[in-house]
């Protein structure tokens, strides 16, 4: 099972629809997205309640995954407190299932630089959990607006060929476990 994660909530999200579209090219039917609309961290609703039910259900399918695809939007020069957030509950989970979990990671961003700082503040922050983190072609697709079509398939050439190669990439990493 391939995971997909976007690291922002909003409907018609760019994210997501990039997440997608690096299911479509990974080429599995078999492709889960998220849900991490989490409660806000807190660790007296920790202490009084225990894990909540949707982030042990994510810890679940980070486990069963193959790969795991992230994307988040540039928030402020770095990744959204949506995914932020995520990744801090996940961390309090019992074990750690990023541990040997090939990751790839990506960004839209309605700014021209694709997102680069947000992607390297969420290699910092995710690095630290030991997964297999993709590294080589970067997929930061820049004015994301203008670079879907109206089914939300990418319609840029060049980005599609980026995730093209990254989602290859991610394949060959797989297959290396
Ligand atoms: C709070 C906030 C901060 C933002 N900061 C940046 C930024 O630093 N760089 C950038 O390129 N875009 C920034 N944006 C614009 C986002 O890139 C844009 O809204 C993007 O489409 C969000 O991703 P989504 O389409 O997946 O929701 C910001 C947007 C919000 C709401």
């Amino acid at each position: 099972m391939l995971l997909g994660i976007s690291g922002s909530l909003r409907r018609d999200s760019h994210n997501r629809k990039l997440i997608r579209e690096a299911g479509r090219i990974y080429g599995t039917d078999d492709f889960i997205e998220a849900d991490i609309r989490f409660p806000l961290f807190d660790a007296d609703l920790q202490a009084e309640h225990g894990i909540p039910e949707v982030v042990k259900t994510l810890v679940a399918q980070i486990e069963a995954a193959e790969a795991v695809i992230i994307s988040t939007p540039e928030y402020n020069k770095a990744l959204s407190g949506v995914l932020k957030n995520a990744l801090d509950w996940v961390s309090r989970a019992e074990g750690n299932p990023w541990r040997d979990t090939p990751v790839a990671i990506m960004s839209a961003t309605a700014g021209r630089s694709g997102g680069e700082r947000a992607q390297n503040s969420l290699r910092l922050v995710i690095s630290p959990f030991g997964p297999k983190l993709l590294t080589g072609r970067e997929v930061l697709i820049a004015q994301a607006k203008d670079q879907f079509d109206a089914d939300g398939r990418l319609s840029n050439d060049r980005y599609r060929a980026a995730l093209e190669t990254q989602m290859a990439d991610l394949k060959k990493l797989v297959g290396q476990f």
